[in-house]
């Protein structure tokens, strides 16, 4: 037997679509972009190879990186220092560490239903309870600070954020993220702020609870922004204290981010703002392509997509979303359940618009064509 806490937890719902896939599908599931990293940090990740980075570097990561990093979000908050940040591997580990860090056990974190699959599991990883709030197409899928203050609880200790949203596309704007720190400060809790998708913001600005609340945990990663989701480096940037606390978690849970990749990932912090900005280009016109085409769908209803990379309809027919989803995956279209990020998601399907503008284009004709025969 093993213990609850880990065979509780579930394999996500869109693995286990992908797997079954047919041949020559469309894959309109894809998490991270469809590009390479630009050709200058591949070239300085095999520099730093070259040049015997393949040892052990700082367990809070190399401090050339935890420096650059720092420097970016001084746009957020002037008072960020090298000692504010921790690299870790990805938003993943990030998170996964952060709530080892702040939750206790039997605890409470509030968390996005739906929303990304790993909050719940690493609260009871961490030996608390995930508490959902809901995010509601009726609402443009922001959280309302009403329910968020009616969940907390003696035993809160935390309110996970992810704007901009996955699986959504929500941009939550300035006041919203206000009233939650404000929440946050009189309660006196954490804010763990997901802030991967900070580049993909087609419409308002992204704002980081980081600029209401001190005790707030950025969690994010160069995955997205940088498309090197396989080469495993993020960041967490808070006090200096949580960092403290931070670097000796993740001593005992990874030793140390990988050395060559921060190397690389230094260099592309050099030229990102070009890279970036020709990759959100393509991923608005993406954003656009996908919105036109879905409106040609009368069983669906999608808000108009703000940032990431998602687009999450709601349709009208009474089926299950894992069977509609299955559905399309016959005809050739990989989408994920909206049940895959929580039992909130019911009714909706998200596609990722992480392809090509024909694969789009393609995907989205035939999905009208099925959701025109259920
Ligand atoms: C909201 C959100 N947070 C975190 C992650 C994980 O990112 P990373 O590759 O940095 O671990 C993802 C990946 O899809 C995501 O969508």
């Amino acid at each position: 037997m093993f213990p609850r806490r880990v065979a509780s937890l579930r394999f996500s719902g869109i693995r286990k679509l992908f797997e079954a896939a047919p041949a020559g599908a469309i894959n309109l599931g894809l998490g991270e972009p469809d590009i390479q990293p630009p050709k200058e940090m591949v070239e300085a990740f095999k520099t730093a190879l070259d040049n015997g980075m393949n040892k052990y570097g700082p367990s809070a990561g190399i401090m050339d990186l935890r420096k650059a990093i720092a420097n970016n979000l001084k746009s957020y908050r002037r008072d960020v220092h090298w000692e504010n940040i921790i690299v870790t591997a990805g938003a993943t580990e990030g998170m996964r560490i952060a709530c080892e860090t702040i939750i206790g056990e039997g605890d409470e974190a509030l968390v996005p239903n739906p929303g990304f699959i790993i909050y719940g599991p690493d609260v009871a990883l961490a030996g608390g309870r995930a508490v959902d709030y809901s995010l509601t197409s009726e609402n443009g899928f922001c959280p309302d600070p009403d329910e968020i203050q009616s969940l907390i609880t003696p035993r809160t200790q935390a309110i996970i954020l992810n704007s901009p949203s996955n699986p959504t596309g929500a941009v939550y704007p300035d006041d919203v993220i206000k009233a939650i720190c404000d929440i946050a400060t009189e309660r006196d809790l954490y804010i763990l702020s997901d802030e991967v998708y900070h580049n993909f913001v087609y419409e308002g600005k992204h704002v980081s609870p980081a600029r209401y609340h001190d005790d707030t945990i950025i969690v994010n990663s160069f995955s997205k922004s940088l498309a090197t989701t396989g080469w495993r480096i993020g960041y967490v940037a808070t006090s200096k204290e949580i960092v403290e606390q931070l670097a000796k978690v993740q001593y005992y849970t990874l030793a140390c981010p990988p050395t060559a990749t921060q190397y690389a990932v230094l260099e592309g912090m050099k030229i990102r703002k070009a890279f970036r900005a020709a990759m959100l280009e393509e991923f608005r016109e993406r954003r656009d392509l996908a919105m036109r085409k879905l409106s040609e769908i009368p069983s669906f209803e999608t808000p108009l997509v703000q940032g990431a990379f998602y687009v999450f309809p709601r349709y009208s027919q009474r089926i299950a979303s894992e069977e509609y989803a299955r559905k399309l995956l016959s005809a050739g279209v990989i989408c994920a359940p909206g049940t895959a990020f929580g039992a909130k998601g019911e009714g909706h399907l998200r596609f990722s618009y992480a392809n090509s503008k024909e694969n789009i284009a393609e995907a989205l004709d035939i999905v009208r064509d099925v959701a025109g025969k259920l």
